[in-house]
């Protein structure tokens, strides 16, 4: 397993792969490897021939109030997780290197991006899309793999990749949560003792929420209006959204009469949490 720094070397990479006629995956993360980008790197060992990580904190996907510097990194870790689940390739560049000085082209999206994170976040989409883009350009895997718990993340750059006749498949892999339900995050390493216990909070809101799904209820305000209850409750936790969308468009219905996407954002403390079910999966 090698970890190089820079776009080049990648490509050469990739080209003595393609030369003995090898597939490539890709699994982009932001690094601070877990589980849940275990089972990612594991979907592409399984798929593919070779598996390319690349592990890059992404500025233009930060907002300038957001957490870009204490971003937790531990390259070290990251090695040690990628070449444990049988990955190929960590490609880990500079800042510098992704965006050279004078750097000015863009990847944007409306629709899909209006609500949900994209409503919070303004400038995270245009962010992810041009990162995902740049990678997708370097690696030119045949294959990239992406959790579901970012689902919005998810349905955008399946869009993205659709729109803009990018020549790979998009797989999303399911959610991995810590045994009491917490979805496995990297940012869940901000959370302190009492915040961490706090932060069940989401997992039982899915939990009330796909329940109330699968007992037949399709009125979106009925199921919300108790999930933002139940997280009300809960002292340390502040509600940034709790939506139910189209899972095609990511626009807000009024009832559950297609496949949908029920998502949640919650502050626990400082941290900002996500979590989410799709109706088709309860
Ligand atoms: O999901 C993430 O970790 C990031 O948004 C991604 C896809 C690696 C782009 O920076």
């Amino acid at each position: 397993m090698k970890i190089v720094k820079t776009v080049a070397e990648v490509r050469e990479q990739v080209k003595a792969w393609r030369k003995e006629g090898l597939t490539v995956g890709l699994v982009p993360t932001m690094g601070y490897l877990h589980e849940g980008h275990a089972s990612l790197i594991d979907k592409s060992h399984e798929q593919n021939d070779r598996t390319v990580v690349s592990d890059f904190v992404n500025p233009m996907q930060f907002g300038p109030a957001e957490d870009l510097e204490s971003y937790p990194r531990d390259i070290e870790h990251d090695a040690a997780l990628v070449e444990a689940h049988g990955g190929d390739l960590i490609f880990n560049p500079d800042p510098e290197e992704m965006y050279h000085e004078g750097f000015s082209s863009f990847v944007d999206m409306t629709v899909l991006t209006e609500e949900l994170c994209g409503l919070s976040r303004p400038v995270h989409f245009r962010g992810v899309c041009t990162v995902v883009s740049k990678l997708f350009n370097i690696v030119t895997p045949d294959r990239a793999y992406f959790g579901k718990k970012d689902a919005q993340q998810l349905a955008v750059i399946r869009h993205m990749a659709d729109d803009l006749n990018m020549p790979l498949e998009i797989i999303g892999c399911p959610i991995v949560r810590e045994a009491d339900g917490l979805a496995k995050s990297s940012r869940n390493t901000y959370l302190s003792p009492d915040e961490r216990k706090a932060a069940l909070v989401l997992s039982k809101a899915i939990k009330l929420g796909s329940d109330l799904v699968k007992g037949g209820e399709t009125d979106v305000k009925k199921i919300t209006d108790e999930m933002k209850s139940l997280i009300s409750a809960e002292p340390l936790a502040r509600i940034d959204y709790v939506k139910i969308v189209d899972a095609a468009t990511m626009q807000q219905i009024p009832v559950i009469d297609r496949p949908s996407l029920c998502a949640i954002a919650v502050f626990i403390g400082k941290t900002r949490l996500i979590d989410n079910f799709f109706t088709e999966d309860v």
